[in-house]
């Protein structure tokens, strides 16, 4: 007898049985929300239009006083426009309405940037200034770090030359 025949397995291994019944494990941990529930946006957590309009107000109250920011804004020193520019823009990107898209179509915000001379000098300029006006909303602190991260991402983003 080889080693191979030697090796013995239970009578009934070999044969075919009932398929063995497992215990029905659910596989997909069921979400705490259904699928179509609405998910918060940021919009809606830290006050919508209200919240978002305030701090852009506070964002052009420190470009008005910006030797190097002002002058660029093409309708100054009226900035009622930009402000609401801004603020929808701010608005649709954080989960609130698309109004700002309805209005001026896609954002493509570094191709609109291009006719104005965003420097690292202009950029530390506009994040000095919104760093300012968020810090006047007082936000919880992980909703701050998050917009705060996007919007020095956004700037940093913007630069289009780096001549003085
Ligand atoms: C980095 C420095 C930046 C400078 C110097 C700058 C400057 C300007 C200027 C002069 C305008 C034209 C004003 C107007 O007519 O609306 C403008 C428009 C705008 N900026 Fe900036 N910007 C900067 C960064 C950003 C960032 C980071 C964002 C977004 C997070 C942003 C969003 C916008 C929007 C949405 C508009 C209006 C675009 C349109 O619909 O025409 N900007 N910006």
């Amino acid at each position: 007898m080889t080693d191979a025949e030697n090796v013995t397995e239970p009578a009934d291994a070999a044969t075919p049985s009932e398929p063995t019944k497992l215990p029905k494990i659910r596989l997909i941990a069921k979400p705490a929300v259904t699928p179509d529930a609405p998910v918060d946006s940021m919009w809606e957590l830290i006050g919508g239009r209200d919240t978002f309009e305030k701090l852009v107000r506070e964002f052009y109250v420190g470009v008005a006083t910006d030797e190097v920011l002002l002058p660029m804004y093409p309708e100054q020193p009226d900035l009622e426009g930009a402000i609401q520019r801004l603020t929808g823009f701010l608005e649709q990107y954080w989960g609130g309405p698309n109004t700002y898209s309805q209005e001026r179509g896609h954002p493509r915000l570094r191709m609109r940037h291009m006719p104005f001379k965003v420097n690292p000098d202009a950029r530390d300029r506009w994040l000095h200034h919104m760093r300012n006006a968020l810090d006047t909303l007082e936000l919880p602190p992980l909703y701050d770090a998050e917009i705060w991260a996007y919007l020095d991402r956004a700037a940093h983003a913007m630069v289009n030359t780096f001549e003085e």
